[in-house]
């Protein structure tokens, strides 16, 4: 059976963005036709400048949303990177075998140390090799795909070329994954400034949609939304990308095509409004169940107990077989 496996990182509240293009897909269809894995990567989190107990906060908000958004324990495994050590492990065996240029490349090493750089002066070390241990995450599991939005590609073919180089050295010890994505919003923009993705550690207010924003607000948002001068509606992400991220979130949230939708609006009002209750009407079911599931916490412990004590089983074979390969002596 095919092996799947992605990460949320909890470092900010969730988006529209996180849903349409991971989410979604993972409880809709992954999880369904795979033996899946999916895991609120709080390590990751610790990559930039962070508040330990907002962090801790985030992680519990996360595993909330993701059972929320219709992921099933029965048919899932769903646990907290920071539960399973051999993520930490493996990832510094990958280390052994990545190069200090390959992550310098990274797009978004690049983006985010120059934040840092900017705010705080220094970057942090695990910035730099975030790339590595996201490699670890996936390839403990013999991962066959990784069902990510379009900003996570450049990671995930890193994972392998990690894996490619350390079985080409060190004999057969991982399977080589690839990136799937969902076929629109696979990169959701930001409503304010149609050229960046909408990413849930900026907080420029009005251009992210919130998981959780209740529906006057997420209304006031998308009306807002910045377009163009123009009048026509078309579907030309290159020219007009503001309207034709839109078209992508009705399109994502309808089951239906950007650019046949573009055909059946004569203004950016009407397509905005409507735009706007599609929106409300995926995110109604998963805020209700988010406050059912907000009143039984144990529940929620109780499922990340159980999906890391088998997501433990699952890596641990792995990763002792690259101690071993890699030339480790084993534990006497
Ligand atoms: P993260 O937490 O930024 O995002 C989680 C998932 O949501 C997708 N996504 C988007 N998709 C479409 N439009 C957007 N605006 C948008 N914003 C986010 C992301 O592509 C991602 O699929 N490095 C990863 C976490 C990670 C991981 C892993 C993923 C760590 N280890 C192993 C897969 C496998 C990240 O920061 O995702």
């Amino acid at each position: 059976m095919t092996r799947v496996f992605s990460g949320i990182k909890p470092t900010g509240h969730l988006t529209l963005g996180n849903y349409l293009g991971a989410m979604r897909q993972w409880a809709v269809v992954d999880q369904h036709r795979a033996e899946a894995l999916f895991c609120v990567v709080d390590l990751h989190a610790l990559t930039v400048d962070h508040d330990p107990a907002r962090v801790r906060r985030l992680t519990r908000q996360a595993a909330t949303l993701l059972l929320a958004s219709g992921l099933d324990p029965q048919l899932c495994t769903l646990y907290v990177q920071s539960h399973v050590d051999e993520h930490a492990r493996l990832s510094y065996l990958l280390e052994c075998v990545a190069s200090d240029g390959e992550m310098r490349r990274m797009i978004q090493y690049k983006e985010k140390a120059a934040r840092e750089r900017e705010r705080d002066g220094s970057v942090r070390l695990s910035l730099l090799t975030y790339p590595v241990l996201m490699a670890a995450d996936i390839l403990a599991y013999g991962t066959d795909e990784v069902p990510v939005g379009d900003d996570q590609t450049q990671h995930v073919e890193l994972a392998r070329d990690l894996a490619v180089r350390f079985n080409q050295r060190y004999g057969h010890t991982f399977v080589v994954p690839k990136a799937t994505r969902p076929a629109v919003a696979a990169r959701v923009m930001n409503l304010q400034e149609p050229a960046s993705k909408m990413g849930k550690s900026d907080d420029s207010g009005l251009g992210i949609v919130y998981l959780l924003d209740e529906p006057d607000v997420v209304r006031k948002k998308v009306m807002r939304a910045v377009t163009d001068s123009g009048r026509e509606v078309v579907y030309d992400p290159e020219e007009r990308p503001g309207l034709a991220n839109l078209l992508e979130i009705l399109a994502a949230c309808t089951g239906g095509n950007p650019d046949e939708l573009s055909a059946v609006y004569q203004s950016y009002g009407a397509l905005k409004k409507d735009t706007a209750d599609a929106v409300v009407e995926v995110l109604r079911p998963v805020q209700a169940r988010h406050r059912e599931l907000c009143a039984d916490p144990a529940y929620v412990e109780g499922v990340l107990r159980d999906g890391a004590d088998r997501a433990r089983k699952m890596a641990r074979p792995v990763v002792d077989t690259a101690y071993r390969a890699i030339g480790l002596l084993p534990p006497v």
